[in-house]
């Protein structure tokens, strides 16, 4: 059995495979209609999410499966002092594979320690949220048509932005990947990243607080909203709220097959008319969670043998 807390847990053939395996799953969707027949996916998220939630039950129901779970850790025995371990271990006794979020950096790692079945990190504080990237990298492949050579901004909070730390822990495994770090001082990525994964790996890198002079180096944009929830004080999170704002006369000096992403949920960092520009992804970026998390769980329960 094989759970999902980083895609460092994923060879870089296992992370092909499974952008192939979702390929095929929207190409013929019908071929996978029954594949999870009798399975039961859990989703307990302490933490709110719209799309992470939804579109792994959507995606377990198109593949024939049930869902159970909860959406607010309130609602749970974790309001009454259950530790994650419990919870873990009782709800591996009635789900076949589980997907959870929780706000503290590691959580999903101690869930592994109790369950008796596959669990998925759905995300965890600043730290990963690897079916996010797996997402990412599936509408990167589907718009590009590949992972390699690209020149990739990242613009925001890349500080506490968890889905910003796990695409770059992804992309260093391709090669001739450029990175182009848009960030205020105070929310640049953490130093390890740099030393563990951008140095480490000799990753090409810049950093900037200017959008506008390199958006015509870019293939791909990845914007980013400032995480408020995770700041110290609103103060602080008041000082950098506007840092960054896509809007499309910023766009004119971008490549004509720029690939604006977006995981989505914005506040203010993309102004709304951007949505009509047919360079902006992050619509079908959210469309594709749900492909590429039929693929995870497809993969994980024939991992571990329930498939
Ligand atoms: N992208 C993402 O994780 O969205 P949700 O918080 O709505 O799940």
């Amino acid at each position: 059995m094989r759970h999902l807390l980083d895609t460092t847990d994923l060879t870089v053939e296992e992370i092909d495979e499974l952008i192939a395996l979702a390929m095929d799953i929207i190409a013929d969707k019908q071929k996978y209609a029954h594949i999870c027949d009798g399975k039961k996916l859990a989703t307990l998220f302490f933490e709110p999410s719209t799309r992470t939630r939804l579109s792994f039950e959507a995606a377990m129901m198109e593949l024939g499966g049930n869902v159970l779970g909860f959406s607010d850790a309130s609602c749970s025995s974790a309001s009454k002092g259950e530790t994650v371990g419990d919870t873990i271990k009782i709800v591996s006794c009635y789900a076949d594979i589980i997907a959870m979020r929780h706000p503290i950096e590691g959580a999903p790692r101690v869930a592994t320690y109790k369950s008796d079945v596959p669990v998925i990190n759905a995300g965890d504080g600043g730290h990963s949220h690897p079916t996010q990237t797996m997402a990412d990298l599936l509408t990167i492949f589907r718009e590009k048509g590949r992972l390699k050579d690209l020149t990739i901004g990242l613009c925001g909070d890349l500080k506490f932005g968890r889905t910003v730390h796990s695409l770059i822990k992804a992309m260093c495994r391709y090669s001739n990947i450029k990175f182009v770090l848009i960030a205020p001082k105070e929310l640049s990525v953490p130093d390890y990243i740099k030393t563990d994964y951008l140095e480490e790996k000799g990753m090409e890198y810049i950093e900037t607080e200017n959008m506008e002079e390199v958006m015509p180096q870019l293939d791909v944009l990845y914007m980013t909203r400032i995480q408020r929830e995770r700041f110290f004080s609103e103060d602080e999170y008041l000082k950098h709220k506007d840092a960054f704002i896509l809007d499309t006369d910023k766009l004119k000096t971008a490549k004509a097959d720029l690939t604006i992403m977006h995981p989505l949920p914005r506040v203010n960092e993309i102004t709304t008319d951007v949505d009509d520009d047919p360079r902006a992804k992050y619509f079908e970026q959210a469309l594709n969670g749900k492909y590429i998390r039929m693929a995870l769980i497809i993969t994980l329960l024939k991992w571990g043998g329930a498939l």
